[in-house]
């Protein structure tokens, strides 16, 4: 006999990739159920598309570091060099630009994709993460802004966060374009937009580095003289009164007007803000956890008035969000958000001895008829442990089909979690299984 001498194939999954088993199912589920319903309740329609696109979508206008250092890029078989979506923004334009035409405008658009980036996997960032974006496409104005950044803290509030419990940071990219220029000025040196992008990463960096680290990167970006400026004078104690007396703090200031008016008490301009993505050309956002064991952005996003003129097309001003769902969980669970495990099958009917099988299967279709979810013992184990099994499985209800209770037509039905039991004939089952819920 031929001896095998294979190695065993591993169970894991691909590093930083998701398995959901079906209790981590659940908790998916209750996070973009919550999503979902968040985006349809401002009137936000779904859209999809494929994992897979041509790597130059995201070759001009999107995030350095993501492209050189993050996607998940290969040659196909013809040739063409095809990337894995790191995020939905470039996916989004390419579909909106592709029908403008017939498209009417303003366009609430939502998706629920999941996103591809060749990370080094921790807490709150993994391999693959799903993302729902949220944008607006059509709409220039501040009230644009404002229901993006409404939607976003009504999505918390539906998972039941309480303003305490986050901070949405704002800031305006025609601010920091303001202030690197006057910036720039001072110190007698020119702001070329390929300095200005380099500052602004560097920027984008600061919390990540120590202070010397953070000048010298800045040098690095743009020149002594400019970066001696914008690290002397651009400071946290200074930056929001020098931001204050430039021309486009009106906008952010008309943006808080609108936040306030709608009941969002915890938007705060933070002049260092930045976002990763090169096209962001407005307000950008991000979202924190106040809990200090949970620092990373929970979320993003902004204003990219003119990544569709990359298709050619005239410009259509867009401002959106995307909201992963690793720290939506990681946050929710830092405040005790999450809900408890609940098993979609209301009953379980156990059976006594495999003779009752087919009467069991029976009974079960009648009640499903009735609108309950029904699963049924095939195996041959004694009641109790099928009873254990269903507790296991979190099943609320557990009936017994046996030759007696096929006899008198009348059923013994338990609530696992409250132990009271009750003995009903068949046509009462749903219906109270239904009235006292899970
Ligand atoms: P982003 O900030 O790169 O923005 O990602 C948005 C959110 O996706 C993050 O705040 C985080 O919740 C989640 N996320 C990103 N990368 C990972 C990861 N490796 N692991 C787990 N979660 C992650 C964008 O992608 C923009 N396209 C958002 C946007 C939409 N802007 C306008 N419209």
């Amino acid at each position: 006999m031929a001896e095998n001498t294979s190695a065993k194939l591993s169970t894991a999954p691909y590093k930083g990739v998701r398995d959901f088993y079906p209790r981590e199912r659940f908790f998916f589920n209750y996070l973009t159920d919550i999503m979902r319903a968040g985006a349809e309740s401002f009137g936000y329609e779904e859209y999809s598309a494929s994992v897979l696109e041509p790597t130059e979508l995201y070759a001009g206008k999107t995030s350095e570091e993501i492209l050189r250092e993050q996607t998940y890029t290969f040659t196909d078989r013809g040739g063409r060099s095809v990337t894995l979506r790191p995020e939905m923004t470039p996916t989004a334009a390419r579909m909106v630009a592709a029908r403008r035409r017939e498209l009417s405008f303003p366009l609430r658009w939502y998706s629920l994709p999941n996103c591809f980036r060749y990370e080094r996997p921790q807490k709150g960032r993994l391999r693959e993460h799903w993302q729902l974006n949220c944008d607006l496409f059509g709409v220039a104005g501040v009230a644009g802004d404002a229901e993006i950044l409404h939607l976003a803290h009504h999505l918390l509030q539906c998972y039941g966060a309480r303003e305490d419990q986050f901070v949405i940071r704002v800031n305006h990219r025609a601010l920091l374009h303001e202030a690197l220029a006057a910036l720039a000025r001072e110190a007698g040196e020119r702001l070329t937009p390929a300095r200005e992008a380099a500052v602004l990463r560097t920027m984008d960096r600061r919390d990540k580095m120590a202070p010397d680290a953070y000048l010298k990167a800045l040098e690095a970006a743009a020149g002594k003289a400019l970066a001696d400026a914008v690290h002397s004078r651009f400071t946290p104690e200074a930056a929001p009164a020098f931001c204050s007396a430039l021309p486009s703090y009106s906008q952010l200031e008309a943006l808080m007007g609108y936040l306030k008016q709608l009941g969002v008490g915890n938007a705060r301009h933070d002049p260092f803000l930045v976002r990763g993505f090169d096209y962001y050309t407005g307000m950008v956002f991000e979202v924190y956890d106040t809990a200090e064991e949970n620092p990373r952005a929970l979320f993003g996003g902004g204003r990219y008035d003119r990544l569709l003129e990359m298709f050619g097309t005239e410009p259509i001003p867009a401002v959106g969000f995307g909201m992963g769902d690793v720290r939506i969980r990681d946050f929710l669970e830092t405040h005790h958000l999450m809900p408890a495990y609940s098993s979609p099958t209301d009953l379980f009917v156990a059976t006594v001895g495999a003779e009752m099988h087919l009467t069991a299967m029976q009974v079960a279709q009648h009640l499903r008829e009735e609108g309950l979810n029904v699963a049924v013992n095939l195996t041959d184990r004694k009641v109790g442990a099928q009873i254990r099994r269903a507790a296991d499985r979190a099943i609320p209800w557990v009936l017994v089909v046996g030759e007696e209770e096929r006899t008198h037509a009348v059923y013994p039905l338990k609530h696992l979690p409250t132990g009271r039991e009750y003995s009903l004939p068949l046509s009462a089952v749903a219906e109270t299984i239904l009235s006292l819920g899970k």
